[in-house]
């Protein structure tokens, strides 16, 4: 089956109105495939989302880079899935590497709260599950360390990761999964196109032993880590490629080139 080729600009925490402004200005007068070719959605910092989602183009979704993990509440600093529903945000990315490493989120953890006493969540899992139990769409994401990666237990973090995710997961008709190497973000050093093949090849294997052969065929398995507008080519003619979850590249106008790679 034909999966919809699925480009996603994460802005991450970057960028004053004026900066939006532009950005969108770009998006809006760009030349791109139709949506029924290419799926675009755009996530820019929280404090953005509703000026971007007035002004940006109605064929480029939205997302936010992050959300609360249930009902919003006594939890200073969160966004909760209902704000995002309120303000008509449809997507989410959601267990982005910068938060498991930076903010240790992780598939499982520990979270203190008066009310609710110490309780344990699937984190990430859980996360995924709520978001999607509001209407949601989500972006989630996964990926290992170099150090993983030199030590050879690649997929063996990327597959914990996906069944975290995949054991609080029924329906996976709104879910992309975005397999994004640590190693790779930021860094200029993208994953050689057979290096993406390969981890998005056992990925999708994955999902087939473990979630059917349906899903396994629908789900869109998309690639982030230092992807640009020269090596994106190269990356999206690999067969279990479906598209990219961009951050710094996606802040310029060689974004748009990154979105026509599947025409
Ligand atoms: O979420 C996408 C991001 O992590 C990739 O960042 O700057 O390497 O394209 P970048």
């Amino acid at each position: 089956m034909a999966r919809t080729f699925f480009v996603g600009g994460n802005w991450k925490c970057n960028g004053t109105s004026d900066d939006v402004k532009k950005i969108v200005g770009v998006l809006n007068g760009a030349e791109v495939p139709p949506e029924d070719v290419v799926e675009v959605v755009v996530s820019p910092p929280y404090v953005f989302l509703p000026l971007v989602k007035s002004l940006l183009r109605s064929d480029f979704g939205v997302a936010a880079q992050n959300c609360w993990v249930r009902k919003g509440g006594a939890f200073t600093g969160e966004i909760s899935v209902e704000m995002l529903v309120n303000l008509n945000i449809p997507w989410v990315i959601l267990g982005h590497s910068e938060r498991r490493l930076l903010l240790n989120e992780s598939n499982e953890c520990y979270i203190w709260n008066i009310q609710l006493l110490c309780f344990s969540l699937q984190f990430v899992g859980d996360k995924v599950a709520y978001a999607l139990s509001q209407g949601l769409k989500v972006i989630a994401c996964v990926g290992e360390t170099l150090e993983q990666r030199e030590s050879g237990s690649t997929m063996a973090v990327v597959a914990a990761q996906t069944k975290a995710i995949a054991e609080r997961v029924l329906n996976w008709d709104n879910i992309v999964l975005a397999y994004e190497p640590v190693w790779a973000i930021g860094t200029g050093k993208v994953a050689t196109p057979a290096q993406a093949q390969e981890v998005h090849t056992e990925l999708r294997k994955w999902l087939h032993e473990n979630t059917g052969p349906e899903v396994a065929a629908s789900v869109r398995i998309i690639y982030g880590g230092s992807v640009n507008g020269k090596n994106c080519k190269e990356l999206a003619a690999q067969p279990d490629v479906d598209g990219f979850l961009v951050g710094g590249a996606s802040l310029k106008p060689e974004f748009i080139d990154i979105t026509r790679d599947r025409i």
